[in-house]
């Protein structure tokens, strides 16, 4: 474990411990949350919160994890109950004592996930609880009691997201800021589709006649809302799967290229990241990364594991690959974003590539961005014309040297900050790394081109010594 998440874990633990004493000390559990089945007021509340903290629990027990990695579950309704039923002691004791999961009772938490999940719940559970009494409690006017609702789970969704975000930043290593902008909107649906419930729970609650018994017959509603993230984490972790089945199915063709699409999945995402695009920008470079070149397919294998170059007639065999891919992604529907990566993964930034000879921004940012992947992967491993791998250095100098000509210099910057460029030699740090080229305008570019370029790889600059090589 990172010393940092170390300190934060501690730091946060000892706030939520504090809180929740200094909070049980001066405020008292709200009357409102008492049971109604013994005299003693005292035993009545008590036994209102072992019904809270047992309903709690049974919501714990069907934790969903979310693409990338937080976990939300459908005790965020019984913790809105508390906020303004019970207040901020009510609501931080049984989110410290109901919020235990199987998994952490099989120890397949770490100890220190452990406390974090419950202080991230705790600490959150008390803020809210203090914000909802402000404005009013359950037994106020339904409008209000729903107002004093809302208000103390926004507070209370809020700080969580914040804490978990943190951690999870701690923990991988990523942006605290993408991990909330990744998750956050499926806890904002599933927020707004519990908090009506939580208000409508505690609401059916004090009703002088129902109470605690109409609570549970609120839990089915809960349990199908749990049902249904489920089923959306499943369908696009099944989508993600098969997508990248297919693209193995063709990396599998080429003993060359095994692995190949999944690694340049893995650095165009990196490069996206460091250039902070947007989140489903980032699922399109994810899926275009394992599809790009998926019209491989209809490349046939005398071509496709030539071990020598490529004729022309070849080379126009092979260069209609993202062409193919494109065509038969289309009528996918949910990979609409895929297709310009996919299509244009092969132009250059000066326009001398294929197959539209795009030039600079002409070219979908996205597939600037997996054209560096592409190359640089290319690049590094081996291939039939070049048994030997270039090392990172020297693929960095590959890449500075055409950035402006074959890429876009911006998105070469971008890679150089990535991990997969960690500890190379970059020569475009030492001196300016945008080359003359950029600067020129599109038009001036166009016309700088004497005659048709070959887009071909082996007429391309210093394609014979080993250069960016993007025919895969
Ligand atoms: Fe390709
Ligand atoms: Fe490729």
């Amino acid at each position: 474990m990172p010393r940092s998440l170390k300190i934060y874990i501690a730091g946060l633990v000892a706030v939520s411990a504090v809180a929740l004493a200094v909070t049980s000390l001066v405020i008292p559990v709200d009357d409102a949350i008492r049971l109604r089945l013994f005299e003693d007021p005292q035993a009545d509340v008590v036994a209102g919160m072992v019904f809270w903290v047992a309903i709690t629990l049974l919501a714990s027990a069907l934790p969903v994890e979310m693409p990338r990695g937080s976990i939300v579950n459908t005790s965020i309704a019984p913790l809105v109950v508390m906020l303004s039923l019970g207040g901020p002691t009510a609501a931080g004791w049984v989110a410290l004592l109901g919020t235990s999961e199987l998994r952490e009772i099989r120890r397949d938490v770490p100890w220190y996930g452990t406390l974090a999940n419950h202080a991230g719940l705790m600490l959150p559970a008390v803020l809210g609880g203090a914000v909802s009494g402000a404005f009013g409690t359950v037994s106020d006017s339904p409008s209000l009691s729903f107002i004093s609702t809302v208000a103390g789970a926004t507070v209370f969704f809020l700080a969580n997201l914040a804490i978990t975000a943190a951690i999870l930043s701690l923990r991988h290593g990523e942006s605290a800021v993408d991990i909330v902008r990744g998750d956050a909107p499926t806890f904002f649906w599933t927020f707004l589709a519990l908090v009506p419930l939580a208000w409508l729970m505690s609401q059916i609650y004090v009703l002088p006649g129902v109470g605690w018994w109409a609570v549970l017959l609120v839990i089915l509603p809960v349990y199908l809302i749990r049902l249904s993230m489920r089923r959306y984490i499943e369908m696009r972790q099944m989508f993600t799967q098969t997508v990248a089945s297919l693209a193995q199915a063709v990396d599998a063709r080429d003993k060359f290229t095994s692995g190949h699409s999944v690694r340049v999945k893995q650095i165009s995402v990196d490069i996206g990241r460091t250039m902070r695009v947007g989140e489903r920008d980032l699922e399109a470079l994810e899926w275009g990364g394992l599809l790009h070149d998926i019209g491989k397919i209809g490349v046939p294998d005398s071509v496709l594991n030539k071990p020598d170059r490529l004729t022309k007639e070849e080379r126009a065999i092979m260069n209609a690959h993202p062409v193919i891919g494109a065509n038969i992604i289309a009528p996918v529907t949910k990979l609409a974003p895929e297709l310009p990566i996919i299509r244009h993964h092969h132009e250059w930034y000066n326009g001398s590539g294929y197959p539209d000879r795009l030039i600079g921004e002409e070219i979908p940012r996205l597939a600037r961005i997996l054209h560096v992947a592409d190359a640089f992967e290319a690049m590094t491993a081996a291939r039939p014309y070049r048994m030997k791998p270039l090392t990172t250095d020297q693929a960095m100098a590959e890449l500075r040297k055409f950035a402006g000509i074959q890429f876009d210099p911006t998105i070469v910057d971008a890679f150089a900050r990535t991990h997969w460029a960690a500890g190379a030699h970059d020569p475009g740090r030492a001196s300016d790394p945008r080359p003359l080229v950029p600067l020129l305008s599109q038009a001036a570019i166009r016309m700088a081109q004497v005659g048709p370029v070959d887009p071909a790889p082996a007429a391309a600059p210093g394609a014979a010594a080993g250069a960016p090589e993007t025919a895969s």
